[in-house]
This record gives C-alpha cells, sequence and structure tokens, in this order.
C-alpha cells in the first residue's frame, strides 16, 4: 500500500513506501536483471564446419612425432604449463626448464612443464630432439608445418593434448617462452578460483578489430571473417584456465572456423561457449597482473605482477637468479 501526501502548494509529491512494498519491488529487479543477464545476447546460430575447414585444425589430421601419453598419470597436476616453441629454440628451452619452468619450484604444488613443437619449414634446420625428450620428458610434437599461421593448429593441439591426456589437471597455461612468470603470485592467485569452471583469465582484449589491409602481419580478408569486430579475447603471451575449458573449447571449434591469429581463435572459441575471460587485477593502484608490455627488470615491480612480457633467454636467467634470491619477494 502506497500512502502519498501530497502538497498543493509546492506541487510536491512525497510517498511513504511501506519496507513490504520496497522489498518486493527489489526482489522484482534482482530477478529481472538475472533474466536479462541470462537470455540477452539472443543465442547464436551455430553451424558445424565443413569437412574441409574442420580437417585444418582437427586432432586426427595431425600425427604425433613425439607424445607423453602417461604424463598426468596418477599425478592430479596442479597447473600445467604449455609452452609453444619451435624445434629451433633449444636455448629457449633451457632458459625456461632452469628459470619459472622448473617443476619443483614450490613444495607441494605439483607443476608440469610442455613444450609444443612442430616440423620446421626447412629440413636442415631439424634437430634430433630424442635425446633431449629422453631426458626432460616435456617435448610434444606433431608434424604439422611450424608457421606463425599455424599456431591456431599449435593452440588447438594443445587443448586436445589437455582434453585427452590430462584432465586430471585443475589449471592449465598457455605461454610463450620469451615471458617472465612470477610462478608463487600465480599459485596464490589461482588458490582464489579452485572450485570454479568456465575460467579462464588473462590480458583481455575488447575492442579489436580484424585487420583488412594485405601488408598487416594480422591480415584477415573478408571472406574468411566477415564481421567488423572481434569478441573479447585474451593476449595470447599468456593465459590461464580451468581444465574443463580445454574439452569444451575443443568441441567449441567444430563451428569456429580457423583463422591465423591464434588467440582470437580462442576467444572466437569462447564466444561460442558463451565464456567471458575475465581481467586479473588489483586495485589501489590499479594494475592488470598480466603485463603485456615490455618492463625494466626491477623486483619491486615484477614481485607484483603475474607475467611480464618480451625477454630473451639470457635476460630471463639474469632476472630469475635476483628473484629466486629474494625469495620470490619484494
Ligand atoms: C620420449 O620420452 C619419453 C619419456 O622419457 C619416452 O617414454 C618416449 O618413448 C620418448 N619418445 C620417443 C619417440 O623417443
Ligand atoms: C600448416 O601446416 C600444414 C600441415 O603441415 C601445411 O600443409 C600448411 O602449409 C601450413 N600452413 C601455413 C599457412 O603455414
Amino acid at each position: 500500500m502506497l500512502k502519498c501526501v501530497v502538497k498543493v502548494y509546492g506541487r510536491m509529491l512525497k510517498c511513504v513506501v511501506p519496507h513490504r512494498v520496497l522489498a518486493a519491488g527489489l526482489t522484482a529487479l534482482v530477478f529481472m536483471y538475472l533474466f536479462l543477464k541470462e537470455t540477452s545476447p539472443p543465442p547464436k546460430r551455430l553451424e558445424l564446419l565443413t569437412k574441409e575447414q574442420y580437417e585444418i585444425i582437427s586432432p586426427s589430421t595431425y600425427k604425433h612425432v613425439f607424445n607423453q601419453p602417461g604424463l598426468c598419470e596418477g599425478k592430479n597436476p596442479f597447473l600445467v604449463l604449455m609452452i609453444p616453441v619451435t624445434q629451433e629454440d633449444s636455448e629457449t628451452r633451457a632458459a625456461v626448464r632452469s628459470t619459472w619452468g622448473q617443476e619443483n619450484l614450490i613444495p607441494g604444488v605439483n607443476i608440469v612443464r610442455l613444450f609444443f613443437i612442430g616440423e620446421p619449414r626447412e629440413p636442415s634446420a631439424r634437430r634430433d630432439l630424442r635425446k633431449e625428450n629422453r631426458t626432460y620428458g616435456d617435448i610434444i610434437q606433431m608434424d604439422f608445418l611450424d608457421t606463425y599461421q599455424n599456431l591456431t593448429v599449435k593452440t588447438m593441439m594443445m587443448m586436445n593434448w589437455l582434453a585427452t591426456y590430462c584432465t586430471s589437471a585443475r589449471f592449465a597455461m598457455k605461454i610463450d617462452a620469451d615471458i617472465f612468470l612470477n610462478v608463487p603470485y600465480l599459485v596464490r592467485h589461482l588458490h582464489r578460483h579452485l572450485h570454479e569452471e568456465d575460467f579462464i583469465t588473462g590480458s583481455v582484449i575488447a575492442d579489436a578489430r580484424p585487420r583488412r589491409d594485405r601488408q598487416s602481419k594480422w591480415f584477415l580478408p573478408e571472406d574468411v571473417y566477415p564481421h567488423n569486430s572481434f569478441p573479447p579475447y585474451l593476449s595470447g603471451a599468456g593465459y590461464v584456465f580451468s581444465i574443463d575449458l580445454a574439452r569444451k573449447i575443443a568441441l567449441a571449434s567444430r563451428f569456429v572456423r580457423p583463422v591465423p591469429l591464434e588467440d582470437v581463435y580462442v576467444g572466437l572459441c569462447l564466444d561460442v561457449l558463451r565464456v567471458r575471460p575475465v581481467f586479473s587485477w588489483t586495485l589501489l593502484p590499479f594494475r592488470n597482473l598480466f603485463e603485456v608490455r615490455r618492463l625494466d627488470y626491477d623486483r619491486c615491480t615484477f614481485a607484483k605482477r603475474i607475467i611480464v612480457t618480451g625477454f630473451t633467454p639470457s635476460e630471463l636467467r639474469r632476472m630469475w637468479q635476483d628473484f629466486r634470491d629474494s625469495g620470490f619477494t619484494c
């Protein structure tokens, strides 16, 4: 019941709203919000790719040269680090193994490291990886050509590998080899999302558009991608997700036409799944924890980031030594 007092001279309307009515109104608003949140935007019409289109990214098209099928068995890794490299990058792999890629870095936290490799373009660049594979057991190689455009194929190879051999893991991270990764900070951060599904975080790019000029490294012709914008996606430098998403992204890829931009491609799959990638940030000061600019090494700056982008193997080793010697803190 609404009681209103009308002040004739002041032309004012004053209403006293009983609490019951107020509570009912608020409840209705909350339901309306939840309803709208669930129902909009309208569902997309999904179309399966043709056989030819799907073949490009299908796991059954390529064969493993090296695989580690038993790696996760009985292990329940907390985190799987998936690092795309080329066969030639042996120095990079060595630097990652002796810095943030060490599997026993944090006592009691099981971290698995894996390098994903394709076939080199130049047959003369072929290396015999058998010894490296035997020593470290961290190499997964498939027989597609290892080119920039085929990074999408490589990323789907990672998702399929996780979905096939490592569903006992909790989280997985795709991370480039030239990155500084603050493993202790990442592990602490992930503990806050332990029981979440459909969780994926990194540096979110929300306003990107396809480049239509042929000169661009990121050129995307309209017949491959007709839309004028991309859904939000995560910078490919490094992103982390709950393990359930590996299988879901692999399934979604049956509906998403391959584009040669691997980070956009994962974003398109997330869009099909209606999973929103989330930023990881701190307030006061506002800080994106996945730093995609290059910053000069400073212990106190780097202690407050999860990743920082763009270092050579020797820079990584030098920074890491200082960072580890200070106990991973400021
Ligand atoms: C690679 O290394 C793993 C683990 O050491 C081993 O089980 C596997 O047989 C090796 N693969 C090849 C093709 O040599
Ligand atoms: C991707 O890999 C396939 C299989 O090796 C190869 O035929 C194709 O040329 C590669 N694509 C590009 C654009 O490099």
